[in-house]
């Protein structure tokens, strides 16, 4: 009985909305560990808020991942709305992640189906101190730089700590690191403890963190019954954000407390 399902899934969102400290909540029916489908009914449920939300001369900062793509994947052009001069810029470099799964790639994507145009940030995610201070010099990275700073929406993914780690073929020193200082979350290249502290982070030229905490609309995307501890974590410190998951996440994360 859909209208049944629907005020069910209303009810939840309200407890999550409690229980995670997040001003708003949408869940999609379904669990997007086992179905794949569901990712794609998160992703419309992404395109659906960033309509709400985006203003003429908006600018987007966006990161990578398999939720992302399947919001990039749903994308449709903007303009109808009337929504003048909107950007799109990648969040984050190159993260270790398969190339449809980094952000650049969804960034560009998002950005030709919405019909906007886009800036990329074509440098690794993590650099050492030297080729930081040579990169920030090069024009396109001070315009990606620009655009991030002055980012009115930011969207991005959540993930399990460890199961990023490995995606990345991260160093054993990481892998370890991760271990000892218990992370169980990841989002934007940091990684979050159970208590919401980032417990490591790298020298980038991305989006740092404190930008979130900008009075930004932040759009966070993630669902699996397998995140519920990330999610939760991440949230324990998290910005305002708008979450969109799935009905395995929360009600798992409703099952921890
Ligand atoms: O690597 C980019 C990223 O957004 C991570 O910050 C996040 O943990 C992950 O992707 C989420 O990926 P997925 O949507 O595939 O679970």
């Amino acid at each position: 009985d859909v209208m049944k399902d629907v005020s069910g899934l209303k009810h939840l969102e309200k407890q999550l909305e409690t229980v995670l400290d997040v001003p708003s909540v949408v869940i999609v029916p379904g669990d997007s560990d086992h179905n794949p489908e569901v990712k794609n009914e998160m992703g419309l449920a992404c395109v659906q808020e960033m309509e709400r939300c985006l203003k003429p001369e908006s600018i987007i900062a966006v990161t990578g991942g398999t939720t992302l793509a399947a919001a990039a994947e749903i994308m449709h052009p903007l303009k109808k709305k009337a929504l003048e001069n909107v950007q799109f810029v990648s969040a984050r470099g190159g993260l270790g992640e398969q190339v449809e799964n980094q952000a650049n790639t969804i960034c560009a994507k998002m950005a030709e189906k919405a019909e906007a145009s886009y800036h990329l940030l074509h440098v690794p995610d993590q650099l050492s101190e030297e080729s930081y201070l040579t990169l920030i010099e090069e024009p396109s990275v001070q315009k990606s730089n620009q655009l991030l700073q002055s980012a009115t929406m930011i969207i991005h993914g959540i993930g399990d700590a460890k199961t990023m780690a490995l995606r990345r073929n991260s160093s054993q020193a990481l892998l370890n690191k991760i271990d000892h200082e218990h992370a169980v979350a990841e989002a934007f290249g940091y990684y979050f403890d159970q208590d919401g502290r980032v417990v490591h982070k790298v020298k980038t030229i991305g989006m740092q963190l404190e930008s979130l905490y900008d009075n930004r609309t932040v759009i966070a995307i993630a669902g699996g019954r397998s995140k519920a501890r990330a999610i939760q974590a991440y949230f324990k410190k998290g910005p305002d954000s708008i979450l969109i998951t799935d009905e395995g996440a929360a009600e798992e994360i409703l099952s921890l407390i």
